[in-house]
């Protein structure tokens, strides 16, 4: 429990490569809160379509796919961040590709398919805590949520970002086919029109362009102690 006796919710949103997922996992260490990376559950979406053959715009599968889907976040860590399962086998690293991030911002534009992921999002407030990484996590799924956050960087520093963790994975990466790859991403995810990726109105601006982890991780934790999230 926070001071307020109640589970408490930081919302961690923004634009892809901003760092989100790797600030959201260690505020909820720090804080000992749980995890919801909402991100995981339209790229583990995108996946199950494609294996079922179902079109990324074929909104009426998609809902009846998101409806049921077995997905589950395991409590080990791997180096990709929380484990994450779809019926069961281990996906972590295949919903980290490219391709799955495009397939997950595709589904993620049909408002039908939103709405069937809402509850299961917000199922995750539990006490003591839940640091919820997204594109709306305070403006639409938790817009009670104690603090939000608007995590950005300029696009050329996501791309470098993205860049230096596919080099290290071994994997083969061209930085200015990424830059427009995010670029693309964010043209998509802002100008749909369900839930569009934007700041609450009441969100804290953390540009981290020129910040190392480290200090937005301080900047956070800050924040939180200032609005007494820290107390258990
Ligand atoms: O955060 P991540 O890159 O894993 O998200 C993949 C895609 O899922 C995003 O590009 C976005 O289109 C979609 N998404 C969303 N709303 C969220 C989280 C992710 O629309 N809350």
């Amino acid at each position: 429990m926070n001071q307020h006796g109640s589970s408490g919710v930081i919302t961690i949103d923004g634009p892809g490569g901003a760092g989100k997922g790797t600030i959201s996992l260690a505020v909820a260490n720090r804080l000992g809160w749980d995890y919801l990376d909402s991100g995981a559950l339209y790229r583990v979406l995108g996946l199950a379509a494609a294996r079922k053959q179902i079109a990324l715009d074929n909104e009426l599968l998609l809902v009846e796919e998101a409806a049921s889907l077995g997905v589950s976040f395991g409590t080990g860590r791997s180096g990709l961040g929380v484990e994450v399962l779809l019926d069961g086998e281990d996906v972590t690293s295949s919903i980290r590709t490219e391709t799955a991030g495009d397939a997950a911002s595709k589904v993620a534009a049909l408002p039908a398919v939103r709405a069937a992921l809402l509850q299961r999002q917000r199922d995750f407030e539990q006490p003591p805590g839940v640091v919820a990484d997204g594109r709306d996590m305070g403006t639409t799924v938790f817009p009670g949520a104690a603090l939000k956050i608007f995590l950005t960087a300029s696009a050329e520093e996501r791309a470098k970002r993205r860049y230096k963790q596919l080099i290290e994975k071994g994997d083969d990466a061209n930085i200015r086919a990424l830059k427009s790859e995010i670029e693309e991403r964010d043209r998509r995810d802002s100008e749909r029109s369900t839930s569009p990726l934007r700041p609450a109105e009441d969100a804290v601006m953390l540009d981290t362009t020129e910040m190392d982890i480290e200090s937005v991780i301080t900047a956070v934790m800050g924040l939180a102690t200032e609005r007494g999230l820290m107390v258990r």
